[in-house]
C-alpha cells in the first residue's frame, strides 16, 4: 500500500498555483475579449481567453505530471469522454479542468466566472479546487480532508434547513429542450423554497452550498468539467450530490441536484420527481 497522501497535496498546490494564474488572466480580459465563436448554438460560446487559460493549465500538468490524463472543455475528445464514462479503474490520475465556468458571464463582462480544476485518482475525486477571481476566492479540497474557503474550513447548512429557508440556484443549460424542461421545475420549486437565483457558473453554485450561503444547485446536462471540483468540495464540506431522481450521479455528469442534504435533498427529489 503506497501513502498517496503527500501525492494528492503535490497535485492539490499545483492546481492552486493554475488556478490563480488562469484567474489573472480571466481578470484582465473580462469583458474584452476579441474572438467570440460560436460552438453548438449562439449560447454556446467560446473566446481566445477560454482557450488560453486551458493551454495554460493543461501545459504545465502536462510538464509536472507528464504521466497524467486530461479531460479539457475545450480541447476533450469522445474518446476521452468514453475513457471516464466506463469509470477508470486503478490508480491513473485524471485532471478534469473547466478554463472558464460562467464563459457568457466573462464575455457581457459580468464579473461571475470561475476556473474549475478537478483531479481524480481512478474514478475518485482526490482533489477540487474552484477559485473565483473577480473576488478572490479559492474553494478547495481534498479526499477526507475537509473543505475550505481561503484556506478557513467551511460547511454546508444543516441537514435539518427546510427547502423553505433555503436558496435555491440552478443553471439554464444552452439547450431549447433542457431550457423548456427547467421552467417547468422552477414553476414547481419556486412556491417552496427562499429564493431562487441563477448566476451563471455551476462551479460556483456548488461551491457556494459549501459554504452554507445556497441551499441547492439543479442543472440539467452539465459535463464532468463543470461539476467535479465543486463536487467534492461540497461532499467535504457535508453536502450530497445525485441525479434529479436521487440515483446516483456518474462522473461523466448529467441532470445533477446538489443540496446540503438532508430535508432539502429529499424534498427537491419529491418535487421534481
Ligand atoms: C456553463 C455554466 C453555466 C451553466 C451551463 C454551463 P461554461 O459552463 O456553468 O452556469 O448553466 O450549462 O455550460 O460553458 O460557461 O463553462
Ligand atoms: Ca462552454
Ligand atoms: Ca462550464
Ligand atoms: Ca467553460
Amino acid at each position: 500500500q503506497v501513502d498517496i497522501s503527500q501525492e494528492i497535496k503535490d497535485i492539490e498546490a499545483v492546481a492552486v498555483r493554475l488556478a490563480r494564474e488562469a484567474g489573472a488572466l480571466i481578470l484582465a480580459k473580462s469583458g474584452r475579449a476579441t474572438q467570440v465563436d460560436r460552438k453548438a448554438s449562439r449560447s454556446d460560446l467560446v473566446t481566445e481567453v477560454d482557450k488560453a487559460c486551458e493551454h495554460l493549465i493543461q501545459s504545465e500538468v502536462k510538464a509536472v505530471f507528464p504521466q497524467h490524463h486530461w479531460l479539457g472543455e475545450e480541447t476533450f475528445t469522445e474518446a476521452q469522454l468514453d475513457r471516464l464514462g466506463d469509470g477508470p479503474k486503478g490508480a491513473d490520475y485524471t485532471w478534469l479542468v473547466d478554463p472558464i465556468d460562467g464563459t457568457l458571464n466573462f464575455i457581457g463582462g459580468l464579473p461571475f466566472a470561475s476556473v474549475s480544476i478537478a483531479v481524480a485518482r481512478g474514478s475518485t475525486l482526490q482533489v477540487g479546487v474552484v477559485y473565483n477571481p473577480f473576488i478572490d476566492e479559492l474553494f478547495t479540497a481534498r479526499k477526507g480532508e475537509g473543505a475550505y474557503l481561503n484556506g478557513e474550513s467551511i460547511s454546508a447548512l444543516p441537514r435539518e434547513t427546510e427547502l423553505e429557508d433555503a436558496i435555491v440556484t440552478l443553471g439554464f443549460n444552452s439547450k431549447p429542450e433542457r431550457r423548456k424542461l427547467m421552467l417547468q421545475e422552477i414553476s414547481k420549486v419556486g412556491p417552496h423554497c427562499r429564493a431562487i437565483r441563477a448566476l451563471g457558473s455551476a462551479a460556483l453554485h456548488i461551491s457556494y452550498i459549501a459554504a452554507g450561503r445556497v441551499g441547492c444547485f439543479f442543472e440539467h446536462g452539465l459535463k464532468p468539467w463543470d461539476i467535479a471540483a465543486a463536487w467534492l468540495i461540497l461532499e467535504e464540506a457535508g453536502g450530497y450530490v445525485t441525479q434529479m431522481n436521487g440515483e446516483p450521479l456518474p462522473l461523466v455528469g448529467g441532470s445533477i441536484l446538489a443540496t446540503n442534504g438532508g430535508k432539502v435533498h429529499e424534498r427537491m427529489i419529491e418535487i421534481l420527481n
